[in-house]
């Protein structure tokens, strides 16, 4: 298995492009099942993930082209099978993605159970409960979700807890309902709206997008179109913090500020100058950061993809914080790592209490979840001497070409295979 080689000490400098959002093309992706036409899809990103997903969406029928210049058209005129087997949705949870869309275009889903993973049990309840609000009829049998309905019907569903593919799954099976559905505590996040916004340039009919009350007026079909994927506000956030961590100077190209107010926010308070253009962000650190308090929450709230980040950062910040994870049950996979790295922090339940260190010492350490093993990326950058990260797959289903990346911004960072 590859591990990264990561030489603490270098201050990151000079610039990089941000790719297309993961979050926001795993659902757009889907979206291509929603029409018998060509959906075009520019900015889509190099990641483990999309590569599944698209491996998933070909066994299921869709014809997929990809350009070299991160451009990729779907066509799902014709499917052989409406099944998603395990053994591709075991390896990425999104793939429930295709139930919303399989169910509105075809009557018929039979999709595996995504199953738990490292970061908590993240059932799909309320995917289904939302279905069964709109008519479908759901059987749960040998790990498999089988849906059936004749047509979906608009309905009004509150969901009890903000989900973001929850939200999404729902919007895309609403699309081509009979009728109007309205999603009530929806998810606000901006790769919902990124999908709202090629829904709506298919002829979905959107309003309330952006909000936590959305309304689909469902028409007969969709067309083709074609959509840019939106920037990775978690890869801008992640690079953001390694800058602020090695007191350095980057600008984060093809990127946008408007979806990271939190998370800028509280770069500022760590006292990070940051300085926002159209598309493209800066940030320079002089001196060692301040610690800063976080708290994740739905958007726009602090994200919980950056909390991993920042707890890397309180590690050799300068006081005390309190990190507090609310949205999943068991996102701490990171702590033991960056203790093996000297850090000092105590867990008291759902909230971390992490105590400054003036330097954390080069270790051998394991990458467990995609933001965890960021967070590790991050620590290494500061720590003395070498830092060796296993299992770094993790990184590579979010992360594209983070080697470079780092590297192009003068970090001493090597992949070993
Ligand atoms: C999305 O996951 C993201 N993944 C996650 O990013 C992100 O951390 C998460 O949203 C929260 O922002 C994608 O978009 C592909 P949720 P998702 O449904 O949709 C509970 C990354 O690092 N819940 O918003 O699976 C759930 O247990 C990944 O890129 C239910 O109870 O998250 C959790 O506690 C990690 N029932 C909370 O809601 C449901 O039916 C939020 O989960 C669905 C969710």
């Amino acid at each position: 298995m590859d591990k990264l080689a990561i030489q603490g000490g270098a201050r990151l400098q000079g610039e990089i492009r941000i790719s297309g959002a993961k979050n926001a093309a795993l659902p757009i992706l889907c979206a291509g099942l929603l029409t018998a036409d060509t959906l075009r899809l520019e900015n889509l990103p190099k990641l483990k993930d999309i590569s599944t997903s698209l491996t998933l969406l070909g066994h299921i029928g869709m014809q997929v082209s990809l350009d070299d210049k991160n451009g990729v058209d779907l066509q799902a005129a014709h499917l052989h099978t409406l099944e998603a087997p395990y053994d591709l949705v075991k390896t990425m949870r999104a793939s429930i993605l295709v139930l919303g869309p399989m169910l509105a275009r075809y009557g018929e889903a039979r999709v595996s159970l995504p199953g738990g993973c490292a970061i908590g049990s993240r059932p799909v309840d309320l995917h289904i409960k939302g279905l069964q609000a709109m008519g479908a009829e759901i059987h749960i049998e040998h790990g498999y979700i089988h849906a059936k309905v004749t047509r979906l019907q608009g309905a009004r569903i509150f969901m009890d807890t903000v989900t973001v593919t929850g939200t999404e799954n729902l919007m895309m099976a609403a699309t081509l309902a009979n009728g109007i559905t309205v999603l009530e505590n929806a998810a606000r996040e901006p790769e919902v709206t990124d999908l709202a916004h090629c829904l709506i340039a298919m002829g979905a009919q959107i309003e309330g997008v952006g909000s936590d009350t959305i309304t689909i007026t469902g028409v007969e079909s969709l067309h083709g179109a074609t959509h840019a994927i939106m920037a990775d506000r978690i890869e801008t956030g992640t690079y953001l913090v390694a800058a602020a961590m090695t007191q350095g100077r980057v600008k984060l190209l093809g990127t946008r500020a408007d979806t990271l107010d939190a998370v800028l926010e509280k770069l500022r308070e760590a006292g990070a100058q940051i300085d926002v253009e159209a598309d493209s962000i800066s940030l320079s650190m002089q001196g060692r950061p301040r610690a800063v308090s976080v708290k994740t929450a739905p958007y726009p709230a602090f994200p919980t993809d950056m909390q991993a980040q920042f707890m890397a950062m309180n590690c050799i910040a300068d006081g005390v914080s309190r990190v507090t994870e609310t949205i999943f049950e068991n996102r701490f996979m990171h702590v033991q790592e960056m203790q093996r790295l000297g850090a000092s922090i105590e867990i008291e339940g759902n909230t971390a209490l992490v105590r400054g260190v003036e330097q954390l010492d080069g270790a051998v350490v394991m990458a467990t979840d995609l933001r965890a093993s960021a967070s590790l990326v991050l620590a290494a950058l500061v720590a003395e001497g070498e830092t060796v990260i296993e299992r770094i797959y993790h990184i590579d289903r979010g992360y594209e070409c983070i080697e470079e990346k780092f590297s192009q911004l003068g970090a001493r960072i090597r992949r070993v295979h």
